[in-house]
């Protein structure tokens, strides 16, 4: 199948099938124009909800609770589906990027398609549908931003998938501490392929970044104006994650500043 045809039948689809389908082979010999897709269409009870105060997630202290730790991990499989749904969109939106640009977003949506799989997995253990709690718009609010390669890169790979550096470890740490073996599972399994997903954007940055320019510089003027680098991290900074995905000390320092 060609990159292009699957990424619109994922932006298209109103199944969790299609957002989750995953051809033998992939090809990228017809590319074709660049298409900004709107929204995606999404299955029924998944639809983008209004954020409000209440759907704030529950706070550690109350993952002791079956059914509030059941809501961070429905959570979390929606910024997996959106990040599905957003890599789709790039290849899409850039038909001429590097070849081997394209076909790194592919394997890392592949990724991220299985961790949908596994979030609902284990929230079906809990038993809990995807369709019965809330899904937001959240990442895909930034999709106009996203105008380039080296824009996306900054946002998904360098702010949003580097902050999980900090909260898969933290996240984990804590349903282990209840004793919630499984989840605390699935975390290490996010936290070990988002380690290479920030490396990814890491190496691309240092490709895309104009000559003149430090990497640090071309990463925070690629952001969009209300995202500033703190939301590269959690609450707690594991300075050791970012190590191990090729991140240089010099930024490492500045992050955690
Ligand atoms: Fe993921
Ligand atoms: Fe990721």
């Amino acid at each position: 199948m060609e990159i292009k045809d699957w990424a619109i039948r994922i932006l298209s689809g109103d199944t969790l099938e299609e957002k989750l389908l995953c051809p033998d082979s992939l090809e990228d010999h017809e590319p074709g124009h660049a298409v900004f897709w709107k929204e995606p269409a999404r299955p029924l009870g998944m639809q983008f909800c209004k954020f409000s105060k209440k759907d704030k997630l529950p706070p550690f202290v109350e993952h002791e609770k079956e059914e509030k730790r059941a809501i961070c991990l429905h959570r979390f499989a929606g910024h997996e589906l959106l990040a599905v749904e957003m890599m789709a969109y790039v290849l899409l939106a850039f038909p001429e990027a590097p070849k081997h640009f394209r076909k790194g977003v592919a394997n890392t949506l592949m990724e991220e398609q299985t961790h949908v799989k596994l979030y609902a997995n284990r929230l079906k253990e809990l038993g809990i549908e995807l369709s019965s709690l809330p899904f937001f718009r959240n990442f895909w609010s930034y999709i106009p931003h996203v105008t380039s390669p080296l824009r996306y890169i900054s946002l998904m790979s360098l702010t949003f998938e580097m902050a999980n550096l900090d909260f898969a470890p933290l996240y984990g740490e804590s349903f282990a501490k209840v004793g919630d073996e499984k989840s605390a599972a699935l975390m290490g399994k996010i936290l070990h392929d988002e380690l290479k997903h920030v490396s990814f954007g890491w190496n691309w940055l240092k490709k895309f970044k104009p000559e003149n320019q430090t990497e640090w510089q071309t990463w925070t003027s690629s952001l969009p104006e209300k995202i500033t680098p703190r939301r590269a991290a959690g609450p707690v900074f594991f300075a050791e994650n970012r190590k191990k995905a090729g991140l240089p000390e010099e930024w490492i320092r500045r992050l955690a500043l």
